[in-house]
């Protein structure tokens, strides 16, 4: 057993403040742990009481003398740093700090709490908290919380940044009878956060599905680490509320603008195969239905009701949310031909109608389940004047453990009249509701999960050893040495052709000579502009020439803008014009990178061009770890996916060659952390390659 597999499998707890007072925390732990069936040794500390609820209790952690694995402290804030150095002392594994008073309430507090951290670096000890409700586990057991009462035993770990909220769900959950394995507030999170809990849930053999509400992440890259290798084993699902500062932050590029202020986390969850709930009834439906389903192994879903509205809205859900319309083999069709009534609609969703009997759903129900076709099913059903619902509720049940590969939901919609066979289903296992809806949104989360573990387990990044970074750092060098963080054009054209990402030919030009030379270099015409960080809106002043056919127009061009610059902005800093060759028009995207201050770089890729905000069509994958498969996925999300495959009969663009620049991108910024932006837009897609046109890039300095 690891060491931190210790802190949910003590073998003795000391409770720190335990107190004989009730109403006060240190007496609900005590009373918690006494009534929690833990099989282990619990020692109440309390200064000047020998005994606290009816156990022996040492008047500090030093007169135990015996191994101590946990110690929850229940003692008041200013007490809290030397009963931590007690702790160390005594030679305490883990600490669960309950006081609050720490970094939630200022400056103070968080010098207290890293106090609190430093002893228990010292002595080596694991902090949960502070400003935490507690630890308990229904399988070791033990409840080292303050919580009124204990959860149910099950398969649930449910892990919370809010304490009150585990107070709710922990109560609403009696009520439901939905079972935990673990639960675990881990307050300020000082220490253990949530990645060190999905770690301890995912190596419990108790825990079949690991759920998590988070407010934010402490350190992305462990987390998305942690996270990938849990949902390899079980599925993790996060609710997560609060927004990132990234997308509002970054505003200053095209791609800054295109991410929302959930891209982040949204593109972070994706890459750690974690399944986001919407709400906290979609956390909880999964979860329950991931404790007794099996993970269907396709798409395709099965109905069968007892009436047609509730069919329809049932196979509206399934095609919106991505699931399909299960299409019966010959077979069940054949079969259900002779065993159904003439009227009954024996096409998916099976439509047994309101004069059936409990009979016709088990005929139905085994037909769809026997069917190669099908993966899942959903049973709806209307409480008509004849239909038996306990009987339908027991051919669901045992339909179930007839095919146990192929998961099953039920919508019996209605009140009293559905009770028994509701509360029947749930207890044997079938997840339940009141309508058709959320019985397809579990089966829609569980096929989700399905694809997230198949995809978390493609960890090759995409790499190309042909790039020139040397090259690359020189440039940036110059540019810092320069005093700026904003390459230039030709600069970053120059970067672009360092790591083979395709850009349109650009030189900086500083005499008429020059201009004329790379112009017929590179091939007419060209367009030349004024390079210059100062000047903004370049077109305005007469700073832009484009179409120039000839030496001559390249010649004149040069001497024009110079001189309309120096006009328009005397003082701006002119390095020169830019002479850039003018590409034949192609399709046009964009292809960029921001940077989140928790997860690091993300690209971006998107229809591009002027409208680029406007359209709003972007999608983002982290550059860290991005691979082949993540990349065709990202463009395929988007609707300028559909003008590259050739819309309305057009030649497709060159899609591989795309993919090889986001990729190369995405290499870049990884390789040089320092740039802080990146966009090219527009990118001329063509049926044979793809040229960057205007490419930017920001450095933090
Ligand atoms: N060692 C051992 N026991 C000590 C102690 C020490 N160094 N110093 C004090 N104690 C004992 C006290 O004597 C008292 O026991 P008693 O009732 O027998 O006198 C007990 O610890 C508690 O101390 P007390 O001063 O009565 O504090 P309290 O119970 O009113 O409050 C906290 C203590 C930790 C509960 C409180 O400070 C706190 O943080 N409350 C908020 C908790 C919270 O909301 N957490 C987040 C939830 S999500």
């Amino acid at each position: 057993m690891s060491k931190l597999m210790s802190l949910m499998r003590p073998q003795s707890v000391a409770i720190i403040g335990a107190s004989n007072t009730p109403g006060k925390i240190g007496h609900a732990v005590v009373e918690n742990m006494k009534s929690s069936g833990f099989a282990g040794e619990i020692y109440p500390i309390n200064p000047k009481d020998p005994e606290v609820c009816g156990l022996k209790a040492y008047p500090s952690i030093m007169d135990v003398k015996k191994p101590i694995d946990v110690a929850v402290l229940c003692v008041p804030v200013k007490v809290s740093v030397p009963v931590a150095e007690e702790c160390g002392k005594a030679g305490v594994k883990h600490m669960i700090v309950i006081t609050a008073g720490f970094k939630e309430v200022g400056k103070e507090g968080r010098e207290l709490e890293e106090k609190l951290v430093e002893s228990a670096r010292q002595y080596d000890m694991r902090i949960v908290g502070p400003n935490c409700l507690g630890v308990m586990d229904t399988h070791t057991p033990f409840n080292a919380t303050f919580a009124k009462n204990m959860a149910l035993k099950g398969n649930i770990a449910f892990i919370s940044q809010s304490g009150a909220l585990c107070l709710a769900i922990l109560d609403w959950s009696l009520k439901t009878g939905l079972g935990f394995s673990q639960f675990v507030s881990f307050g300020n999170k000082s220490d253990l956060n949530e990645a060190d809990f999905i770690e301890i849930a995912a190596n419990d053999p108790n825990t079949k599905v690991i759920c998590l509400y988070l407010e934010d992440i402490v350190d992305g890259p462990r987390f998305i680490e942690v996270a990938r290798e849990a949902t390899k084993r079980k599925p993790v699902i996060i609710l997560k509320s609060g927004v990132s500062a990234a997308g509002a932050k970054a505003a200053s590029s095209h791609t800054g603008a295109l991410a929302g202020s959930d891209t982040a986390y949204e593109t972070a969850f994706r890459r750690a195969g974690v399944l986001r709930a919407a709400t906290m009834t979609e956390l909880f439906d999964l979860a329950s239905a991931f404790t007794t389903q099996p993970i269907p192994k396709g798409k395709r879903v099965a109905v069968i009701t007892n009436s047609g509205g509730p069919g329809i809205v049932a196979s509206d859900s399934i095609e919106l949310g991505g699931l399909e319309m299960a299409e019966f083999s010959e077979n069940t069709l054949n079969f259900l031909k002779e065993a159904m009534p003439s009227m009954a609609n024996i096409q998916n969703p099976i439509d047994v109608i309101g004069d059936a009997h409990y009979d016709r759903y088990e005929t139905a129900l085994n037909a769809a389940l026997a069917d190669p076709n099908v993966d899942a099913a959903t049973v709806l059903l209307s409480p008509t004047a004849v239909i038996e619902v306990d009987k339908v509720a027991e051919v669901i049940v045992e339909a179930r453990s007839k095919y146990p590969d192929k998961p099953v939901t039920a919508a019996f919609t209605g009140g009293f009249a559905v009770e028994k066979g509701v509360n029947y289903l749930r207890e044997n296992g079938v997840p339940t509701y009141a309508f058709p809806e959320p019985g397809i949104h579990t089966l829609i989360g569980m096929a989700k999960y399905a694809e997230l573990k198949e995809a978390v387990q493609d960890h090759e990044e995409w790499v190309f050893d042909d790039v020139d970074n040397d090259k690359v750092q020189a440039i940036f060098d110059k540019v810092l040495a320069d005093g700026r963080d904003l390459l230039l054009s030709p600069e970053a054209v120059e970067v672009a052709e360092a790591y083979k990402i395709p850009a349109a030919p650009s030189r900086l030009a500083t005499s008429q000579e020059e201009a004329q030379k790379f112009a017929s270099e590179m091939g007419f015409p060209v367009v030349m502009k004024i390079s210059s960080p100062d000047i903004m809106h370049k077109t305005d002043i007469g700073g832009v020439k484009v179409g120039l056919k000839s030496e001559e127009e390249v010649r004149d061009a040069f001497v024009s803008i110079m001189e309309n610059s120096k006009k328009a902005a005397p003082d701006a800093k002119i390095y020169g014009v830019e002479v850039q060759k003018m590409m034949p028009k192609g399709d046009e995207v964009i292809i960029g990178m921001i940077k989140d201050p928790t997860f690091g770089p993300m690209v971006a890729f998107g229809s591009g061009g002027i409208l680029v905000n406007l359209l709003g069509d972007a999608s983002f994958r982290l550059a860290s770890g991005l691979t082949k498969r993540e990349v065709e996925e990202m463009i395929a999300e988007t609707k300028a996916y559909k003008i590259l495959k050739g819309f309305r009969g057009a030649e497709p663009d060159d899609i591989p060659a795309v993919c090889e620049a986001i990729a190369r991108v995405a290499q870049l910024c990884r390789d040089f952390p320092q740039i802080s932006e990146l966009d090219i837009n527009p990118v001329f897609a063509y049926p044979k390659g793809l040229s960057g046109i205007d490419i930017k890039i920001k450095l933090s300095k």
